[in-house]
């Protein structure tokens, strides 16, 4: 995982051939991603990007609206006008819908003139038409033009649950090796995300403490202070269940609970990460029930103003039982974790865009000091602050000076940008660097996409068969309902308001 990867300099002509390039995510990620590498000189030499999709572009309107996404959202500003030339110099645009061969024998003849050795697709559609264009892609003469490496990479969401994914699955794999796949999960790009490895396997400190010997309960929250904007047409048939718990939500467990793998590189990391999803307590329909809660926004104040509830969000139904909250407890049946509770919770239109784990270190065994004078109790928490104020604070119980025996929290902190300065990578840019010298360490496997799935599934079976009519609703900019409050209370135990 973090040894330096290297783009093929091979001097073999490289396609990037993106599905749906007219969609935002080319725009926004894909693009800025693709001009970094160039303006960082690790882009293969001869990097041709050709854009597949339905609408009525020309070659000339691609480059026009890939650079548009370069000046708007590219990292390093101001851009480089002569590199974004550079690249988008051979681009081309094939205008097709996914399932007309005729687009594929295009491609195919692309490939011939342009003498591409190096494929990668990249599928950025919606997902119902992933199978189609995988379909063609494998029935099509492309195949007999490939002369170096074929990949593909794909978006999440990948199934919407067990059967789909397993169907998924096989399509892909009726065309490609798993080595050949890489599966996107933009949060394994975080340079944050890459650090949890790092702390955890570099130091020798914390390691021995990381276990149900010292760990009270860890906590992992992902939240945002956007609402649904204009996807509700995708969030209606996702909810936060399918959007940040079963990838993001479970990867973020999974870094945190495994084993050190025996080296970092793809299949020891992914082994150990599919451990830890395998070792996910299994729960019954009333288990599930327990051990999750869910809700959805209702109006309220972000940043100073009042924005609209879900159901008023346009393409909303208006009885909507999609949450745009969950909150649920997790067990990792193993012996380092057994009887640690995991609670991870996500949502939207919270008061603050943040992700952090917390680690809970358990209380000392016998209290020495007068617990009626402390303020609170001793903190022994560990926060790694994956986002937006990357960094990690460890809170201890100091004596307050002067006072008789009073404890006040004190913090030791590590700030990213005051270590190292400057922002963070963007996530696209190693993950794309990464697929491009055939690395698949930061994206998932097929066995750990099916162990998230099946653990996911068993929930969303649980809430289908339980029928609600409503789900409980919080105010936007607020942290979730009270039921969110007592769902965690309940162990003793309290939601952290993060700083
Ligand atoms: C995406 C989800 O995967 O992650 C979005 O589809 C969510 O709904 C986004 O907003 C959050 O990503 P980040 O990088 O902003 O934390």
């Amino acid at each position: 995982m973090f040894k330096e990867t290297q783009s093929d300099q091979s001097g073999d002509s490289t396609a990037f051939v993106i599905f749906g390039v007219t969609g935002d995510l080319t725009r926004r990620k894909l693009m800025p991603a693709i001009y970094e590498l160039a303006a960082t000189n690790r882009l293969p030499v001869n990097f041709q990007l050709v854009g597949f999709a339905r609408r009525d572009w020309t070659d000339e309107i691609l480059v026009q609206n890939m650079t548009e996404g370069v000046e708007k959202f590219s990292r390093r500003q101001p851009v480089d006008t002569e590199v974004i030339k550079n690249t988008l110099s051979s681009a081309t645009y094939i205008m097709s819908d996914f399932n007309d061969p005729e687009g594929y024998n295009r491609l195919a003849r692309l490939f011939d003139t342009r003498k591409i050795c190096n494929v990668m697709y990249y599928l950025a559609t919606p997902p119902d038409n992933y199978e189609e264009i995988i379909r063609h892609i494998g029935s099509s003469s492309l195949k007999d033009h490939y002369c170096g490496w074929t990949r593909i990479v794909i978006e999440k969401p990948y199934g919407r649950d067990i059967h789909s994914a397993t169907e998924l699955d096989g399509v892909v794999h009726s065309v490609f090796k798993e080595n050949q796949v890489f599966r996107i999960d933009h949060y394994l790009g975080k340079e944050t995300v890459q650090n949890i490895l790092v702390f955890r396997f570099a130091n020798g400190i914390f390691e021995p403490l990381w276990n149900n010997h010292y760990v009270d309960h860890v906590q992992i929250t992902v939240s945002e202070t956007n609402g649904v904007g204009t996807r509700a047409g995708y969030y209606e048939t996702s909810g936060v269940i399918r959007d940040i718990f079963q990838n993001h939500l479970l990867q973020l467990l999974s870094l945190t609970a495994m084993e050190a793998p025996v080296a970092f590189n793809d299949k020891s990391v992914r082994d150990e990460k599919v451990k830890i999803l395998r070792s996910l307590r299994p729960w019954k329909a009333s288990d599930a029930l327990a051990n999750t809660y869910r809700a959805q926004y209702a109006s309220g104040m972000i940043d100073g103003q009042r924005v609209p509830g879900y159901k008023d969000e346009p393409g909303v139904a208006p009885a909507s039982i999609t949450e745009t909250y969950m909150a649920a407890r997790l067990f990792v049946d193993n012996w380092r974790w057994a009887g640690v509770p995991f609670y991870v919770r996500s949502g939207k239109r919270m008061p603050a865009f943040l992700t952090e784990i917390a680690i809970q270190f358990k209380q000392v065994p016998l209290p020495l000091f007068n617990w009626q004078n402390m303020a609170g109790d001793a903190p022994n928490v560990l926060v790694l602050n994956l986002q937006p104020n990357e960094g990690i604070t460890l809170t201890f119980g100091a004596k307050l000076p002067g006072q008789i025996n009073q404890i006040a929290p004190a913090k030791m902190e590590f700030n990213y940008q005051q270590a190292f300065g400057g922002n963070p990578p963007e996530a696209y840019v190693r993950l794309l660097q990464d697929a491009m010298s055939g690395d698949a360490t930061l994206f998932t496997r097929s066995d750990e996409v099916h162990a998230a799935w099946e653990f996911t599934s068993s929930i969303l079976d649980a809430w289908k068969g339980s029928q609600v009519k409503n789900l409980p609703v919080y105010e936007a900019g607020t942290w979730g309902p009270p039921g969110a409050d007592d769902f965690i209370g309940a162990g003793g135990r309290h939601w952290r308001e993060p700083a």
